[in-house]
């Protein structure tokens, strides 16, 4: 039996496949059958010290379908943490006034030491470049929702590797459910080495490349990134990769009929807009997931399932 009560939500490495599949299952029914009152009384406190616009808003609507209400910082300039107040201690205050706390932080391992300062359930909206474990969650539904499964498939994961924290969130999963990984990134923003070895210890497998071309007939689901200008120490870095990768129909003419794309958006030059009507797009109805996902964590998180 799994129990998610009071539980943070801070890095995938913290969950088994079987409590994934709990999470997975119980935003299926909400996906399913609306539960409108079971957040009744219930505060969301979301806290966004970086910008967002689907975690933010699909976190705070989920809570309102559930019959929830929301407090929200959306610009960090208006808090105190613009006076030079700590992550910390802005924890401390904010948890006594609501039941759980989703935050977003540039700073790797924020969520983490917010999580040991707070007694309320703390939800990681992702930190830094580290982790998105949220995002995580709605894109295996994604996937679930599209192959029938999670083992055994063909995942291309692309662009912005080392930035990219959705990507190395997805790889740990993935490589827990026994998926094959195909990495294909510029050399400059490949997979971090420390993630690298974190998947060989758990036996995952994986290759590295720096072009999809050649792999797209064997993929089953194509997962997009954006070059994370905001990330880069050198902005003429950016320059030479930021539109390395672009998806046209011209790359899907030989792809398999179940395959699509994903992409954790906002998307800048990746896909073409031409590739929205294709059958292979799934990143909005991927996005609209992400309401359901969030539903069933804070469900979870506050014991009310
Ligand atoms: N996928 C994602 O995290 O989007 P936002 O930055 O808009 O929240």
């Amino acid at each position: 039996m799994v129990n998610f009560k009071n539980r943070d939500i801070i890095s995938i490495h913290d969950f088994s496949k079987e409590d994934i599949m709990h999470i997975l299952k119980t935003a299926k029914r909400f996906k399913a059958a609306p539960a409108p009152g079971l957040l009744k009384n219930k505060i969301l406190a979301s806290l966004f010290f970086e910008p967002s616009t689907r975690t933010r808003f699909s976190f705070e609507s989920a809570m309102q379908r559930l019959g929830g209400s929301v407090i929200t910082l959306a610009d960090a300039k208006t808090s105190s943490s613009a006076k030079g107040e700590s992550v910390a201690d802005s924890i401390r205050i904010v948890e006594k006034y609501c039941d759980v706390i989703v935050m977003r932080h540039s700073i790797e391992g924020s969520a983490r030491l917010a999580a040991e300062v707070s007694n309320n359930p703390i939800i990681n909206g992702g930190d830094g470049a580290n982790q998105h474990p949220t995002q995580t969650f709605l894109d295996l539904f994604s996937i679930l929702e599209t192959q029938g499964k999670l083992k055994g498939l063909n995942v291309a994961i692309v662009g912005d590797l080392k930035y990219g924290r959705t990507t190395h969130s997805l790889a740990y999963a993935l490589g827990m459910f026994g998926s094959r990984l195909h990495f294909v990134s510029p050399v400059s923003l490949q997979m971090p080495n420390h993630v690298m070895h974190e998947l060989k210890k758990m036996k995952a497998k994986f290759t590295i490349h720096q072009h999809p071309e050649k792999i797209m007939p064997k993929l089953d689901i194509f997962y997009a990134t954006r070059i994370q200008k905001e990330r880069f120490p050198d902005p003429v870095e950016y320059e030479k990769v930021k539109d390395v990768y672009i998806i046209t129909n011209k790359l899907l003419t030989k792809v398999k009929k179940n395959f699509r794309i994903l992409h954790p958006l906002p998307r800048v030059n990746e896909i073409n807009y031409e590739v929205d009507t294709t059958p292979y797009a799934y990143y909005f109805q991927q996005a609209n997931n992400g309401l359901y996902v969030r539903e069933a964590l804070l469900a979870l998180t506050l014991g009310k399932i």
